[in-house]
């Protein structure tokens, strides 16, 4: 179909134009695009610091909320399948909640900074060094310790296997390394040796007993029951 031309005087004066103040009228000679993108420009950061303020105000609300006092709180845990409540300071760890306030002594205090697994306990399944969580962090998640390994009844096969293949000498690692075989044999059942010897990597045992803790895991892999990998 055929357009007719458009004649672009007329288009302004169609478009009201032609009742505008002289600044901000484009058919002005004194109206420029320099005048034009200078008044957009404003308004454009003049909006954007108007956000940039509220969502300044938003993170300093969340802040506000997650900051909590010093003092003692109380804390819902499960451990070892036990609903508890402990009352702490935020600053405690978990090891030291397990230790100091409920006894749980399996799980050992031995580098303090995260470097040699001797503090595993499963978190929700899956190995974490105590010594790197706040308590509060963990609350509403299932803790389970190397206590929970023996029981009048039943004594779990990783216990089993490491007195069977002697996985021990001193004894300070070994509460976190039989954590460890447990977590991961869970998560990885029929691993092979090498797998184990991975899935372990976070552990440290001083004596060398690395072999003995190997073939324990191997062992405890081919007889472990799946369960699902995630957690915390
Ligand atoms: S005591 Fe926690 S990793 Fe060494
Ligand atoms: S048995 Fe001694 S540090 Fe592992």
């Amino acid at each position: 179909m055929d357009r007719e031309p458009v004649n672009r005087s007329d288009q302004s004066s169609r478009t009201g134009d032609a009742g505008r103040s002289d600044s901000t009228n484009r058919s002005s000679p004194e109206f420029n695009r320099r005048d034009f993108l200078r008044g957009s420009g404003a308004a454009m950061a003049a909006t954007a610091m108007a956000v940039a303020a509220t969502e300044q105000q938003a993170a300093a609300q969340q802040q506000a909320a997650k900051v909590v006092s010093a003092a003692p709180h109380p804390v819902k845990l499960n451990v070892n399948g036990v609903d508890l409540t402990l009352t702490v300071e935020p600053r405690v760890l978990l090891i030291d909640a397990l230790r100091n306030d409920l006894n749980l002594t399996g799980c050992k205090d031995v580098c303090d900074r995260t470097n040699c697994g001797a503090c595993t306990v499963l978190i929700d399944g899956k190995p974490v060094y105590a010594c790197s969580r706040l308590v509060m962090d963990v609350e509403g998640q299932k803790i389970v310790t190397s206590e929970s390994l023996l029981s009048p009844t039943k004594t779990d096969d990783v216990v089993t296997n490491f007195c069977k293949h002697d996985g021990m000498q001193c004894g300070f690692c070994t509460p976190g390394f039989v954590m460890a075989v447990r977590g991961y044999c869970n998560q990885n059942p029929k691993a092979t040796v090498d797998d184990c010897r991975k899935g372990l990597g976070g552990n440290i045992c001083r004596c060398g007993t690395y072999a003995g803790v190997l073939q324990a895991a191997f062992d405890t892999a081919q007889t472990a029951t799946p369960i699902a990998k995630g957690g915390a």
